[in-house]
């Protein structure tokens, strides 16, 4: 296994990329923020499936979080990440420093998707995907990849990085990739580190809500309220845990919806004491 190219500079990772693609060859990228897990590994791996290079950029990038202890305490483990994505089939790893990315230390350009933000995570993180938008915009200038990889996970941050690419005429294509669980049902996040024993068991009562109401959706329950209220009832007994939302919307325009009679996702923010923790099901009634 080849040591992937550690690259640092925006101008770096722009040679390297242009450098592949020059040759005809088809560039990958996975944007992260390190910590890497199970789930950012099968992004890696779908990438290396199909792109002939796959650069995995890690930066925790300071302008998306809205808690500074969050940010504070945001896991680091970059000989591990490097590990990780090499065995993955990275090719490169694109680590800038805060100052690579942002000189003057708040950028002054933004890139913003309304309509998709005001919600959700929106409502409860304010300027959150402004963040996540623009250090997306500078990644894929930096790499110019063909193709740049998203889990479902992060359900709404993917659909505003694809609205972001759709309407600014990207060549980036957005590759949906499916959310990845623990054996127990726990979504995979770099935040789950944080949480103790207990939180973690009491964290369980999440993906097994959303787990009852998508065997609901599958015999034919379509009524918001009533997935809704299978979702939230392992939550409510779980005392660790204090629910920020639970939604059922259109997979697309992320509007709530009444019934999931078109493809809908049923989303949800959880807090725990040492970590907030998202979760979704996708209800498709096309998919069967
Ligand atoms: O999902 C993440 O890890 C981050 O939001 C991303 C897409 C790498 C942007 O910083």
């Amino acid at each position: 296994m080849p040591e992937p190219a550690l690259l640092t500079t925006i101008s770096g990772a722009r040679a390297y990329t242009r450098e592949v693609r020059a040759r005809g060859l088809r560039v990958g990228l996975v944007p992260t923020m390190g910590a890497l897990h199970a789930g950012h590994q099968s992004l890696i791996e779908r990438a290396a499936s199909e792109c002939d290079r796959v650069a995995v950029s890690v930066f925790v990038n300071p302008i998306q979080f809205d808690s500074p202890a969050d940010l504070a305490t945001y896991p680091r483990t970059l000989d591990a990440d490097t590990e990780r994505a090499a065995q993955a089939g990275a090719t490169a790893l694109f680590v800038p420093s805060e100052r690579e990315m942002y000189p003057d230390g708040k950028p002054l350009t933004l890139v913003r998707v309304s309509g998709l933000t005001e919600v959700l995570e929106g409502a409860h993180r304010p300027g959150h995907f402004d963040g996540v938008t623009t250090v997306c915009a500078k990644l894929f200038e930096a790499c110019e990849p063909d193709r740049a990889y998203f889990g479902e996970k992060d359900y709404q941050q993917l659909r505003v990085v694809s609205r972001m690419a759709w309407d600014l005429n990207m060549a980036v294509e957005i590759v949906p990739c499916p959310l990845i669980r623990e054996e127990d049902g726990l979504a995979l996040s770099s935040r789950n580190v944080r949480l103790s024993d207990k939180e973690r068991r009491q964290a369980l009562s999440i993906s097994r809500g959303l787990k009852a109401a998508e065997a609901a959706f599958q015999e034919g329950e379509r009524r918001a309220d009533a997935l809704k209220a299978l979702a939230a009832e392992p939550v409510a007994s779980a005392p660790l845990a204090e629910p920020d939302y639970l939604e059922l919307v259109d997979a697309e325009t992320l509007e709530t919806v009444e019934t999931a009679e078109a493809p809908a996702v049923l989303l949800t923010a959880v807090r725990m004491p040492s970590a907030r923790l998202l979760d979704n099901v996708i209800l498709d009634p096309t998919r069967r």
